[in-house]
């Protein structure tokens, strides 16, 4: 179902178009230079990567949306666009320069932006007054975190997932399609060629209860 017309007016951002693709360039390349190994890519993902991964999403069923490493909001906006009016998108990044420029630029009431490290989602979400949530996106450069880090942002992401949500991945490495092979019960897998370079796509379900499943069919 095309949920755009359910969603409420697009998020509103200080620069659009051109202006913002530039803003959002020179940003995201400080980001890199001051953080190599936590930005770890010099060009935000690619429109047809964004429309690819979020294509999976039951917007009507999307109360919270969690982002993680939004960077300079190359995802968030899109997000934001087809998320319903009583919607929430949570964004938990740990660069000061980025989560300061996304609160400084879109203009949303549904959009929280925190600063700190997605190892940390279940209190954000808590503390956001939200009991689980429905998806989870992840822009994080996985292969440069160390493995206890990554495995532990997984399994705290299956924590705070409701039955039912998926925990998203793009990634040029196949090291967060492998993380969540191992964390969900069922993983779809795709490939984004139109990206710079090219990214292993992954979306982990946490499986419906087999019992309340049973109980919404009675
Ligand atoms: C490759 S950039 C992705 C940017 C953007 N989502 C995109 O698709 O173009 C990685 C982002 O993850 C953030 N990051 C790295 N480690 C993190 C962590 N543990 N928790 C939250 N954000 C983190 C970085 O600051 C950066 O914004």
């Amino acid at each position: 179902m095309n949920t755009n017309k359910l969603s409420a007016s697009p998020a509103r951002r200080h620069s659009t178009g051109w202006r913002r693709f530039g803003e959002q360039a020179a940003i995201f390349f400080r980001g890199f230079l001051e953080h190599p190994g936590m930005v770890a890519s010099v060009v935000p993902s690619s429109r047809a990567t964004i429309d690819a991964m979020l294509a999976k999403v039951d917007w009507d069923r999307c109360r919270l949306f969690v982002e993680y490493g939004p960077g300079v909001g190359t995802f968030t906006t899109h997000i934001l666009d087809r998320l319903p009016p009583d919607g929430r998108l949570l964004a938990i990044d740990t660069n000061a320069r980025f989560v300061d420029y996304l609160r400084e630029t879109i203009d949303d009431p549904r959009l929280e932006v925190v600063l700190g490290s997605a190892a940390d989602v279940e209190g954000f979400v808590r503390a956001a007054g939200h009991p689980c949530a429905d998806y989870v996106i992840s822009g994080l450069p996985f292969s440069s975190l160390p493995e206890a880090v990554a495995e532990g942002i997984v399994a705290a992401t299956y924590r705070v997932m409701r039955v039912g949500g998926a925990f998203m991945t793009y990634q040029f490495r196949p090291t967060a399609r492998d993380l969540t092979q191992a964390q969900f019960e069922k993983v779809d897998t795709g490939l984004a060629l139109f990206n710079v370079p090219p990214c292993l796509l992954a979306w982990g379900w946490k499986h419906e209860d087999p019992l309340a499943a049973r109980e919404a069919a009675e």
